[in-house]
């Protein structure tokens, strides 16, 4: 586990993009916190550290899902308007994850349950705090 603290946005969207270089591809990125913990903010961050483009990076709570494409593509999913197992299936996750070659980044991915995720490579990135501070954990 590793564990960053986070003074601000930028801090975080920092941490993101160095998060970033380790990652190969395959990795399903568990984000948790609350609403406004910093989640989009984290995603900002690791499309740049990608080498993408970060102004892309909105909020796919509507959308449900966006791709942003960087040297690594990055499926950016947002299950807060979901209600379940089941329709996370029919949003057609499996494809998406397209057999582990891209990063999948997932806000409110409890919305799925606890038993959906262990069938993926998954990294949980969590955002604690208040104000502008942030303890960011990663866990493997
Ligand atoms: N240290 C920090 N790290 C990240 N965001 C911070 C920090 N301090 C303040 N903020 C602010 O908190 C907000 C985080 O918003 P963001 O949309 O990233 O949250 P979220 O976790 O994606 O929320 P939601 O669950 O609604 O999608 C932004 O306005 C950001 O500027
Ligand atoms: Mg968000």
């Amino acid at each position: 586990m590793k564990v960053f603290e986070s003074h601000s946005t930028t801090d975080t969207e920092n941490f993101a993009a160095e998060f970033a270089k380790n990652l190969r591809g395959g990795e399903v990125l568990l984000l948790g916190g609350d609403l406004g913990a910093g989640k989009t903010a984290f995603v900002r961050g690791l499309v740049r550290g990608l080498g993408g483009d970060s102004n892309e990076v909105s909020s796919p709570t509507f959308a449900l899902m966006n791709r942003y494409e960087a040297k690594i593509p990055v499926n950016h999913f947002d299950l807060y308007r979901l209600s379940g197992e089941d329709e996370v299936y029919d949003l057609g996750f499996d494809e998406i994850f397209r057999g582990g070659r891209e990063v999948c980044a997932v806000e409110w991915f409890s919305v799925a349950g606890e038993e959906f995720w262990p069938d993926y490579p998954c990294i949980r990135i969590t955002l604690l705090g208040q104000g502008e501070e942030r303890t960011i954990t990663v866990e493997d």
